[in-house]
C-alpha cells in the first residue's frame, strides 16, 4: 500500500500505537507529523523522519489549531489526520466520580473534535480522517461506563463527520481495537495470553489502507480490529 506523496499528521504519536502508525506511514512514503501532549518520544521509539511535535494539549482548540498549523508548514500541507491520542480508566461509579468521565470525554473525545476542526481548514477534497474507537465501548461492561462514553462519542463523530464531509470526498472512519499488546498491558495482565491480542503493527496496517487511495469509497465505517479476543 503506497502513501507516497501524502502528507499525514498523527496525534498521540508517541504513544504505544501512534509509534507504530508512525512508522508504518513512513514506511508507506508518507510525510508524517508527529503530535502529542508528552514532550518527546520516549527512550528507544524511533520516529525516523517524522516532524515531531511535542508539549501540546490537543483538548485545547487553541493548541490543536497551532499544532495542525506547524505540521502543514513542515509538511507543505496536509493530506490526513490520524486521531490516535487517549487514554483508559476502569472504574466503577461507587468507587468513583464524575471527574473521570470529563477526563475521558476531555483525553479521548475532545482531543478528536479539536484536531479534526483544525485539520478541516487545510484538508483538501480526497482528504482522510482515521479515528479511534474502541470495541470495549460496542456494550459498556462493568467500570468501563466513562471509557465506552467517550469512545461512543468517537464513533458518533466518526459518523457525523463522514456524512458533513462527503460532498468533498473526505473519507472519515474509526477502528474499534480490543486490548492492544502494548508493553502496559503486559505489565498490568501478565498471565494474559498476549497471542490473542492485535499487534499495534496489525492496526497501523489497516489505518494505512485507509489513508490509501484503494479506501477512497469507504466512509463512516466502525471497523473492529480485534485480533483473537
Ligand atoms: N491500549 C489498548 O489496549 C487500547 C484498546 C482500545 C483502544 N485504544 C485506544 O488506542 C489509542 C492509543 O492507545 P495506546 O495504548 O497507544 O495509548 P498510549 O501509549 O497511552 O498513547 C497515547 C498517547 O496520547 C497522548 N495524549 C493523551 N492525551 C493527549 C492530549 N490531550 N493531547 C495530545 N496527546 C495526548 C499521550 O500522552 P501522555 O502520555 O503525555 O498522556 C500518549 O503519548 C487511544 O486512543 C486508546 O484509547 C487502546
Amino acid at each position: 500500500m503506497s502513501l507516497t506523496g501524502k502528507r499525514i499528521a498523527i496525534t498521540g504519536a508517541f504513544g504505544s500505537l501512534g509509534a507504530a502508525v508512525v512508522q508504518t506511514a513512513l514506511a508507506a512514503g508518507a510525510r508524517v507529523a508527529a503530535i502529542d501532549r508528552a514532550e518527546a518520544p520516549p527512550a528507544g521509539i524511533d520516529l525516523g523522519a517524522a516532524e515531531c511535535f511535542g508539549g501540546v494539549d490537543l483538548a485545547d482548540a487553541d493548541q490543536a489549531k497551532a499544532a495542525i498549523g506547524k505540521a502543514v508548514t513542515a509538511m507543505g500541507g496536509l493530506d490526513a489526520l490520524v486521531n490516535i491520542a487517549g487514554t483508559f480508566r476502569f472504574e466503577t461509579l461507587a468507587d468513583g466520580g464524575a471527574g473521570t468521565w470529563d477526563l475521558l470525554y476531555r483525553v479521548n473525545l475532545r482531543t478528536a473534535v479539536a484536531a479534526s476542526k483544525a485539520a478541516l481548514a487545510h484538508l483538501p477534497d480526497g482528504g482522510r480522517i482515521v479515528n479511534i474507537g474502541a470495541a470495549g465501548a460496542l456494550k459498556a461492561g462493568a467500570g468501563m461506563g466513562a471509557y465506552a462514553a467517550s469512545k461512543s462519542g468517537v464513533m458518533r463523530l466518526t459518523e457525523s463527520l463522514a456524512e458533513e464531509l462527503k460532498s468533498r470526498s473526505i473519507t472519515v472512519n474509526a477502528l474499534l481495537p480490543s486490548i492492544i499488546d502494548t508493553p502496559p498491558n503486559r505489565k498490568d495482565m501478565p498471565k494474559a495470553d498476549f497471542d490473542k491480542w492485535v499487534k499495534p503493527a496489525q492496526l497501523a496496517d489497516v489505518i494505512v489502507f485507509l489513508l490509501s487511495e484503494q479506501a477512497s469509497a469507504i466512509t463512516g465505517a466502525l471497523i473492529p480490529v480485534t485480533g483473537r479476543v
